[in-house]
Parts: structure tokens; sequence; C-alpha cells
């Protein structure tokens, strides 16, 4: 049932483009606006909403760190994201007013699970997004919004996190719609944007075989290091993530704001680091601090391995190798900056000889806290 692949993983990957567009499949209607019947919460509570609390677990939680940029640009609403496994025990603020959203593909996580319910005890509306119709998390959260990944066998979660992403954007706009901060028009671009990335990653899978290479090329490799700003600094974590439970390798991903704040010390002579490089256009003040960041690293020795928009020319210089991701608005980056770390992740792990669907003391769902 692999159909044809070496495993689930390289399955899941393939699977994205389709994954996405599914996920977004009927949530708009021809006007332009967004149809989430599904999440029951009345229009008039979302309209009262004075703060979004995310929780989540591992990959998951980096998903709720990039809704948090969605979010807070699409609504003004504040918005939190926290680790499941924290959030119970620091006594948080919780109110009828907050908006607990709960990201969990299984929607058994137990960690999860006991957030949601500590939100709801405080008397706050909490939102799932889930994978798995009927799940624990869903039945016990007020309202659900399913992602239309299919079934992940995989442990490391990859097409999950895609459609956990779109399903944030969707929320976000949603949220956006029901308290007049986003428009039809504004939400019909974003929309449409969405829609075509679902091939934009099409593209993104077609063009990996250098990025195979590069792998095999560093099995040899102790530590890999990550670096984004903004919604970058997310995929970084995820970069670094999958690196860890895949390959058992020592990976970090870093804020490239916080390099000259400690990590710059790890930089020795052909470290690899990858650099999540955000969009030229729109906030290009991103763009040039973190062209800044991969000349310092690269002058203290770095192999710099730079994930960067297709046309973006500033980072030739720099880039030892150089990964291509088609042009995409800054906040739905991560739908193409992630995928070649997935298959970074998942070839490098392969290389050195290990089983990418079921990495050594994971799994699936981590039903104990
Ligand atoms: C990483 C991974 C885990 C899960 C986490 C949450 O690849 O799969 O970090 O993301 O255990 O799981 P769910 O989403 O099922 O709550």
């Amino acid at each position: 049932e692999k159909g044809g692949y070496a495993s689930f993983m390289l399955k899941e990957i393939a699977e994205q483009p389709k994954a996405v567009a599914d996920t977004l499949l009927g949530r708009i209607d021809g006007s332009g606006s967004l149809m989430l019947d599904e999440v029951r919460i009345p229009a008039n509570v979302l309209r009262e909403v004075d703060k979004v609390v995310i929780v989540a677990c591992g990959t998951a939680f980096h998903a709720g760190l990039i809704a948090k940029y969605a979010i807070e640009h699409w609504t003004r609403v504040p918005c939190e994201v926290e680790l499941a496994s924290e959030f119970r025990y620091r006594d948080p603020i919780l109110d009828q007013q907050t908006l607990v959203v709960a990201i969990s593909q299984s929607g058994e996580t137990m960690d999860t699970l006991m957030a949601v319910r500590h939100a709801r005890e405080q008397g706050a509306k909490v939102l799932a997004i889930c994978n798995t119709n009927g799940s624990t998390i869903p039945r016990e959260s007020d309202a659900v919004l399913y992602t239309h990944a299919g079934p992940e066998v995989a442990v490391a979660s990859t097409k999950a996190f895609l459609t956990q992403l779109v399903a944030c954007y969707l929320v976000a706009l949603y949220l956006g719609q029901v308290r007049g901060t986003k428009y039809a028009d504004e939400i019909r671009a974003v929309v449409r944007d969405l829609a075509s990335v679902s091939g934009a990653v099409e593209r993104v899978l077609e063009t990996m075989e250098p990025v195979r290479q590069l792998a095999r090329s560093l099995a040899g490799k102790d530590t890999v290091l990550f670096l984004g700003r903004h919604v970058g600094h997310p995929v970084a974590l995820e970069g670094a993530l999958k690196l860890k439970e895949l390959a058992y390798m020592h990976a970090e991903g870093f804020a490239a704001g916080e390099l000259k704040h400690g990590p710059i010390a790890l930089i020795e002579d052909d470290l690899p680091v990858v650099v999540v490089v955000p969009s030229p256009r729109g906030r290009s003040v991103l763009h040039d601090k973190i062209v800044s960041n991969i000349q310092e690293i690269r002058a203290r020795g770095a192999r710099t391995i730079v994930v960067a928009e297709e046309g973006d020319d500033a980072v030739v210089p720099y880039a030892d190798h150089l990964i291509r991701v088609p042009v995409t608005p800054t906040l739905l980056q991560p739908l193409v900056a992630t995928v070649p770390l997935q298959v970074f992740a998942c070839e490098l792990a392969t290389a050195r000889g290990n089983e990418v669907d079921q990495p050594r003391n994971l799994a699936k769902s981590v039903t104990v806290e």
C-alpha cells in the first residue's frame, strides 16, 4: 500500500499537493466568502474574541507558530502559541473571550487533549484543527476544522503539517471575515494564492534530485543548523525537528537575528547551515537582513545551503548550495519552503541506514503525558 514508493514517508511527501488542494476544497463560495459552517462557533462569539491561544506539540506546534503571523496580520487579534505540555501547568489567563486553537494530526495527543480540557474548564472556546475524524480532541472541543490530508502513516509528519498550515490560514481568514478586517475580495485573493500553492508544491517536488544528492553527501556529518526569519523561523525549527527524528543528528533551528546573541559561536569550518530566505519582494528588509546573516556565517566557514525564491539573485554569491522554491506570498512561503527540508531529512536518514517510517523511540500518536 506504499503505492510504489520505498516508504510511506516518501509517498506522503508526494501526496502534499493533493492534500493541500483537498483541504481547501468546498470551503469558499463563488463570491469569495469562506464557508466554514463546520466551525460551529457562532459569528457573534468569534466577534467578541480578544485573544487567540494556539496549543500543539511537535510539528503541529510549528504550524501554530506560523499561524500566529497570519492571525495577527489579518485579524489584528493578539495570538499566543504555546507547547501544549507547558500550557496547562503555568495557570494561563483564559476566559470566555479567548479562542483556543488546538492543532493535532492524530487528535489523540495527550498533552494537547489536556490543554483542551483545561481551556474549556476556564470557559474558553476551543477550536480543533485535526486530521482524524471522530478522534478525541475534536470530540472534546467546541468545534473542529478537519484537515484533509488522508491517513498519515509515517511517524514523521509531512502532509499533515502542510494541511495544518492551510487550515490555520483558513481560520485566520474566517476570523477576519466575521470580524470585518478581511473582505471578500481580499479573502478571494489569498484563497487564490493558496490554491496555486498546490501547483507550486508539485513543482518543488519535481526539482528535488539535487537536494537528495546533497543530503547523501552530508550523511557523515554530526550537526546541521537551520536559520530563518519571520515565518521562515518556524520552517527552520521544522527542518531541524525532521532531521533529529529521522536522521538522529544534532540539528537546531534558530531565528537568524539571534545568531549574534550566541549561536554564531557554533559556526565552524564546513558546518552545514540551511538558511530559509524570505521573498525579496514585499518586506524586503527581512530579505536584506538574512542575506547579511548568510555572509556572516559563510565568512566563518559555514557551508551554506540556501532555500530561496526563484529569481532571487542576491543570495547567489553566498550560497554553496542553492535550493529554489517558487515565488509565493511571504505568509504562505512555509508551504513551499518546508518541502525540500522534508526531502533532505528523509534522504539523509536513508543514507544513514535509518528506517524512515518508524524512527527509533517514537510513536505516531503520543497518548501519554
Ligand atoms: C514530528 C511529529 C510529532 C507530532 C506531535 C504532535 O514529525 O510527527 O512532532 O507532530 O507528536 O502530534 P499530533 O499532531 O498527532 O498531535
